[in-house]
């Protein structure tokens, strides 16, 4: 039986894999019911600054721009071909923002919400940045890994289908030893 790239069931099926054809590489991007759950858990509203680390195609800052109406939603995407789908589909929205860029050099001080999809590791990697740009009271919320060492806010699992989700949220000061 053909296996499913990780979180793809429900996401159209044939839209990830044609992504995954144009970006050459496998691509996992969260389902639209975990980015609603994301920005729905992390209270996106009209205050908030959103930060995707890693935007993929774009999908997270859409959802924050329009559907939760962000002040203003940044994308920010290394890979070149995400990064022209990401800003094909923020073309209308004056509040979203695609940056290609490694995000290892954008500042990330104007964020009050950090939206990621990494690995455990690099999640570790990132906390030094983490503590450095964003403002106290920031709210990092996590699909699937966790930040090693951090005392989550909330840690919200549920299922969908056969597969299990996790998204995990941080809140900058009091949850975070550095
Ligand atoms: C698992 S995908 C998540 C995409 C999107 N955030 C989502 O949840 O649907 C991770 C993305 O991070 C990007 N990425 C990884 N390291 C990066 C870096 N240092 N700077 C910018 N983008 C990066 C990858 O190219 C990939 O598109």
């Amino acid at each position: 039986m053909l296996k499913l790239p990780i979180n793809c069931d429900r996401q159209p099926y044939l839209f990830v894999l044609i992504i995954q054809t144009i970006v050459g590489a496998p691509f996992f991007p969260s389902p639209p019911f975990v980015i609603k759950k994301m920005l729905t858990l992390a209270d996106v509203n009209s205050d908030s600054v959103v930060y995707d680390l890693g935007c993929g195609d774009g999908s997270i800052i859409v959802a924050a721009a329009r559907d939760f109406n962000a002040k203003k939603a940044v994308g920010i995407e290394q890979n070149q071909r995400l990064c022209a789908i990401a800003l094909a589909k923020t073309r209308r929205l004056k509040n979203a923002h695609v940056v290609n860029a490694n995000y290892d050099t954008v500042d990330l001080s104007e964020a009050n919400i950090v939206t990621i999809y990494q690995s455990a590791r690099e999640n570790a990697r990132l906390k030094r940045k983490f503590l450095n740009e964003l403002p106290e009271n920031s709210t990092i919320v996590s699909h699937d890994f966790g930040i090693p060492g951090w005392r989550p806010k909330l840690f919200h699992t549920f299922k969908e289908g056969r597969h299990g989700y996790r998204i995990i949220v941080y809140v900058i000061g009091s949850h975070t030893p550095s």
